[in-house]
């Protein structure tokens, strides 16, 4: 199959290409090279014919329009987006600009392309999205997020996110065109870009420096290893009834501190402070984000029962690997610390965007 991936750059997208890649299909990654992206992370499958590259920002309606146009896929994963949510309370515009319209650029294109085919019903647009458009869960755990979950945003991020999901809808309810989306919960593992929670752990840990916790640290989220969601994502992709939504989770539900004492248990076993001391000892909590939501949690049944998914490492096993991974890879994340915005603390809702 021919697939274009869009965001297939950053940190899942590139997963994505790579196994895609590896399991014989031809991919296109389209990415407009954000401060997120990193070519890199594709450098195990960007040799092969089997790959292509282009760099085109979602924005532009034009240049996508020509890039479908030429390259002609049988299915899109749209994976593109502003993805970190405190840069959305600092900087909500761009986030609208790339998440929603981008989106509806997309499908506007997807949709010409389709019906130039003759109206194929093997054609697929793979919207990819996050459980953050379902909103905040009580500490209750019978309760969890199914694809019957009414969407409750409550940042930028997320309220774009579900903008986006509901034009996919309404462009399957509306014009016919074969869509499936997916909603995930948090992932973690290589190539994680170091804004994020679980390297920005590890590096500080690493290099001294305090381990910050947002509030009291109880807030919970649901963790899953990236191969696993791009396996999840390819099996939805290849097999998952055409207007569906699944839900793609590693039940593996751990609080921020949890998780956060759990990394420092790792390092202090693969390498150990100098002093002997535990990292722990390095964790700090500061001031929480706005609108922090509490907890996060997937029910995956649908994606078990319908299709035989089931996530392949345990959230233990997963970490350790990670672990290891920016061990193993420093040539990798340390070029990226330099990047706009990358080791401050932002999202406290200052304005500083200049109202965007
Ligand atoms: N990270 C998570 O835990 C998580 C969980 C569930 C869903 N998701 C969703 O998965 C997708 C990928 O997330 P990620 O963590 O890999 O994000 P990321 O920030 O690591 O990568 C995003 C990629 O999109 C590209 N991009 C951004 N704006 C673009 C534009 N205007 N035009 C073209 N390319 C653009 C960037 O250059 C980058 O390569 C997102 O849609 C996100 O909402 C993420």
């Amino acid at each position: 199959m021919k697939l274009l991936v869009t965001g297939g750059a950053g940190f899942i997208g590139s997963a994505v290409v790579r196994q895609a890649v590896g399991k014989g299909h031809e991919v296109v990654n389209l990415d407009a090279l954000t401060y997120a992206a990193c070519l890199e992370n594709v450098a195990t499958v960007s040799q092969s014919p089997r790959y292509h590259f282009e760099q085109v920002d979602i924005r532009d309606a034009a240049a996508v329009e020509a890039c479908i146009a030429r390259h002609a896929p049988d299915a899109i994963m749209h994976l593109a987006a502003e993805s970190h949510v405190d840069r959305s309370i600092d900087g909500p515009g761009v986030f609208m600009e790339t998440n929603v319209m981008g989106t509806f650029h997309l499908l506007q294109s997807a949709r010409a392309l389709w019906e130039r085919k003759g109206r194929p019903g093997d054609f697929r647009f793979h919207h990819i999205s996050t459980d953050e458009v379902f909103g905040s869960l009580p500490d209750d755990p019978a309760v969890k997020f199914t694809e019957n979950t009414p969407y409750d945003p409550r940042s930028p991020y997320s309220a774009s996110k579900a903008s986006s999901d509901h034009l996919v809808r309404a462009w399957h309810e509306t014009y016919g065109l074969p869509v499936v989306l997916t909603n995930c919960s948090n992932n973690y593992g290589p190539y994680h870009f170091p804004e994020k929670l679980i390297p920005v752990i590890i590096l500080n840990a690493l290099a001294g420096k305090p381990l910050p916790i947002y509030g009291d640290g109880s807030n919970v989220r649901d963790w899953l290893y990236v191969e696993d969601h791009a396996d999840a994502l390819l099996t939805v992709l290849e097999r998952g009834a055409v207007g569906r939504s699944y839900n793609i989770g590693g039940e593996n539900e751990r609080s921020n501190l949890e998780l956060v004492e759990t990394l420092c248990g790792i390092l202090d076993r693969l390498s150990p402070r100098s002093d002997g001391k535990p990292y722990a000892g390095q964790i700090t909590f500061v001031s929480d984000r706005p609108g922090h939501d509490a907890r996060y949690a997937i029910d995956p049944a649908r994606i078990r029962e319908e299709l035989g998914w089931r996530p392949s490492v345990t959230v233990e096993e997963g970490l350790e690997r990670t672990v290891r991974w920016y061990l193993d890879n420093e040539d990798w994340w340390r070029p990226l610390q330099d990047r706009q915005g990358v080791g401050q603390r932002l999202g406290t809702g200052a304005r500083n965007d200049k109202g965007r």
